[in-house]
């Protein structure tokens, strides 16, 4: 994690303290919502008993169906989504077995073309809730468990895979009742930090990805990031500039990638932030851009327009895949003095270019390296988010592990729904 401002500034002895103290909270499991700690030393505690279990289940899925339909909203399908966006081929996905999302939102004309798509492929389903009463996915499960039953008769339980609460919610009455496949959300792990639980490993294994390395690559950040060490530690210094900024205006903040495939990381960043730090009216508020394409949009306002935002640089040093720019005969596009240059080169120099510019237009900017677009440097990156988060919320006095402002627009709905008992 780099900064463009000066780091020692920051790190003043009572920040250390604060920091120090929040530290030793965190790993005591004390303070506030210390009982949703469970995903900090999670892959420690992972058997491999349990992810075998789940590679079975995930090629038992592979077998019986060439569509796994993953039912859930936010925590409960936004890892399984970032992981699978940034991990599969921008065409072709998956021609053999494809990974969809339903109940993230409420379109009749999504669900219905859903239908229609599956209609001549065999499908499974799997339906992911941890209170296991959410109405967006409860009700795309009402339309796709029919759908399942019409289809397959009897057959249907053995392709619906429930992932809910061990112990309570309408779901699990209901997979125990029609004998469905059941896994397990811990219950000492909220939805947006549920990615290397069932929750984000099952429709990734499913989708073909490495899990183990994955969680081999969330393990190895799990270990380093532990060290109290306020220069070094990323997620600390994430935390600390972040803070700072935040106490000097800046309420904002942009994370920006060159990498399209990341739009999904930033989709599930945006959901770990914005709901674990937006309360008591306090927080920074996360936006998301691809560049080089909202340098065509959203770049004239972050040059430009208010003065309330930091941007933070999420960099894939090295790719897999890249072209290189050649020579043309007649330079008719005056392109030429770009040859040799390879298109991930030029992201580099993009990534410098814009953010000078960025930075002289008063955008204060904080620079973070993954190595590689491989799962065990995004097990890695996606545990430091979720750590850092966790310091950047206990720094501004909140409980980072609940969303009690997402009751209120509920409560709305449901009696304006007439909902028994709103
Ligand atoms: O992060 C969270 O806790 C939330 O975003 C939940 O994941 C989301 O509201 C879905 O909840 P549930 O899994 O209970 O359906």
């Amino acid at each position: 994690v780099t900064y463009s401002g000066d780091y020692a500034d920051i790190i003043t002895q009572g920040k250390e303290a604060e920091l120090r103290h929040i530290h030793e909270n965190l790993y005591a499991k004390k303070g506030q919502g210390s009982d949703f700690l469970g995903w900090l030393d999670w892959t420690s505690g992972l058997s491999e008993d349990f992810l075998n279990q789940l590679k079975t289940a995930a090629e038992r899925i592979r077998k019986q169906a060439d569509v796994l339909i993953v039912i859930g909203i936010g925590g409960s399908y936004l890892g399984a989504k970032a992981v699978i966006e940034a991990l599969q081929p921008h065409f072709e996905k998956n021609p053999e077995f494809e990974v969809l999302f339903a109940g993230h939102q409420v379109s009749g004309s999504y669900l219905k073309q859903l239908m229609n798509y599956i209609e001549d492929k065999e499908v499974a389903l799997n339906v992911i809730s941890k209170s296991g009463t959410t109405t967006e996915p409860a009700l795309a499960f009402r339309f796709l468990q029919k759908y399942m039953e019409d289809r397959y008769g009897n057959e249907a339980a053995s392709r619906i895979y429930v992932t809910t609460d061990a112990e309570k919610g309408a779901l699990l009455s209901l997979a125990k009742e029609k004998g469905y496949n059941r896994f397990v959300v811990p219950s000492d792990i909220g939805g947006r930090y549920s990615v290397f639980t069932s929750v984000g490993l099952l429709p990734i294994a499913a989708a073909g990805f490495d899990t183990e390395q994955l969680v081999n690559g969330a393990h190895a950040a799990e270990k380093e990031l532990q060290a109290f060490d306020v220069h070094d530690n990323p997620a600390i210094r994430y935390a600390a500039v972040r803070h700072d900024l935040y106490e000097k205006g800046y309420t904002n903040e942009v994370l920006a990638t060159f990498e399209p495939k990341l739009s999904f990381v930033q989709e599930w960043w945006k959901q770990l932030f914005g709901e674990s730090e937006g309360k008591d009216h306090k927080g920074i508020f996360p936006i998301s851009v691809v560049y080089t394409t909202d340098l065509h949009s959203l770049g004239q306002y972050i040059q430009d327009g208010k003065r309330n935002l930091l941007e933070s640089f999420l960099v894939v040093d090295e790719v897999d895949e890249d072209l290189t720019v050649f020579e043309a005969e007649n330079d008719a596009d005056q392109l030429n003095y770009l040859a040799g240059t390879s298109l991930h080169d030029f992201n580099l120099v993009a990534y410098k270019g814009v953010s000078e510019a960025h930075l002289s237009g008063g955008v204060s900017q904080i620079g973070i390296h993954m190595k590689k677009l491989d799962e065990y440097h995004l097990g890695y990156l996606l545990y430091f988010y979720m750590l850092s988060c966790a310091y950047s919320a206990y720094l501004l006095d909140i409980n980072p592990f609940n969303q009690p402002g997402v009751e209120d627009y509920k409560t709305a709905i449901f009696r304006l729904l007439k909902k028994p008992g709103y």
